[in-house]
């Protein structure tokens, strides 16, 4: 009789635990289920849905109370994630620099350049601006030119042709005001060298003033007679023969200069009238590898190749071509050392999406 009574308060005990237990259960899962989902959002990525916690809390759900209470739940959409651009990204040593080139002898004088002949390679980089012409000339370029070339790699033409004296007086200035210590060279554009002598003098007058040490000029023989006088008035000349992209609708194109015996003949002529015209250096582009080896051993001033060989006193590319800035195709023989225009689209790819999710960045 006593054990039935124990037995009898056993199960009662055991319902009313059984009735207290079940409401709280819910409430839990309700709970539970309200915290999850809004710190799911915050902190996981959308394919953690299928957790332990979710699946227990589906499971759950299954009486009514339960759904009207999951109805009021304003149920956060995941938000998708973001890179976001570090708040501490790691330090660096802004002032470190992987290659040190010794700027100590590198003087500003056409002199100097040209008695590097036969001593050492050449270096030469174009530069329109103060930024760039403080950087390469950090680097330890000989000479900087203000090329025409600012035209297709800033000024969005197709070709140099539409580039005026006024465009290259503007970035001949701001090179100067970049500081550079070695010296700058600045482009005769179109038809300057072809109107007449006065208004070549007036055009390379302007260029030294505003900043050039000395001015270059497309083509050879044709143009030599006027480097003399130029010359003769203290306006220090580079010249510039092969592909003359001055020339390019005339040409039809851009291509190799010096294939044919005719051509590489008129290439000599050309070098040697501009070395007795006085030029103190002369550029030769996209010439035969084999005649810019030849010409650069027969004539006195440096020759300076572009797309002509590794034979040649020196080399002068674009700097924009070469740091991976031009967005148009490449000429074939320039090796990009950097990725500048991929790396900066990316970078401000992350700022504005950045800014877009309100997450400012903070040094
Ligand atoms: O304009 C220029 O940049 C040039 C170099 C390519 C030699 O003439």
């Amino acid at each position: 009789m006593a054990d039935e009574k124990k037995l009898k308060v056993t199960t009662e005990v055991k319902k009313m635990e059984k009735k207290e237990k079940s409401p709280t259960s819910v409430k839990k899962t309700v709970r539970r289920k309200k915290t999850s989902v809004s710190k799911k959002a915050k902190d996981k990525p959308e394919s953690s849905d299928t957790s332990e916690e979710t699946k227990v809390s589906k499971k759950e759900v299954v009486s009514e109370p339960v759904k009207e209470v999951l109805k009021e739940v304003p149920v956060q959409q995941p938000v998708a994630e973001v890179p976001v651009v570090s708040r501490h990204p790691p330090k660096r040593n802004l002032n470190q620099r992987r290659y040190s080139v010794d700027l100590s002898d590198i003087k500003p004088t056409t002199k100097y350049l040209s008695s590097l002949k036969g001593k050492r390679s050449i270096v030469g980089l174009t530069a329109y601006d103060a930024i760039m012409s403080k950087l390469i000339s950090k680097a330890g370029v000989d000479f900087i030119l203000v090329g025409d070339s600012v035209g297709t790699t800033l000024l969005g033409y197709d070709t140099t042709i539409p580039v005026t004296i006024n465009d290259m007086v503007y970035h001949t200035a701001a090179v100067r005001r970049g500081n550079p210590g070695c010296l700058v060279v600045a482009d005769l554009p179109f038809g300057e060298a072809s109107l007449s002598f006065d208004r070549l003098l007036d055009s390379a007058r302007r260029l030294m003033q505003n900043g050039a040490d000395a001015v270059k000029i497309e083509g050879g023989k044709d143009v030599a007679d006027d480097i003399e006088k130029l010359v003769a008035t203290g306006i220090p000349v580079m010249g510039h023969i092969g592909l003359l992209p001055q020339t390019v609708k005339a040409i039809g194109g851009y291509r190799k200069f010096g294939v044919d015996r005719e051509e590489a003949d008129n290439l000599y002529t050309d070098a040697i009238s501009l070395e007795e015209a006085g030029c103190f250096a002369v550029i030769a582009e996209m010439m035969d590898e084999r005649i810019a080896t030849q010409l650069a051993s027969q004539i006195l001033p440096p020759l300076i190749g572009i797309g002509s060989g590794d034979q040649c006193d020196g080399q002068i590319l674009v700097t924009h071509d070469l740091l991976g800035l031009t967005p148009s195709p490449l000429p074939s023989f320039v090796k990009p050392c950097a990725t500048l225009g991929l790396d900066g689209l990316n970078a401000l790819s992350g700022y504005v999406q950045n800014i877009r999710n309100r997450q400012l960045v903070r040094k």
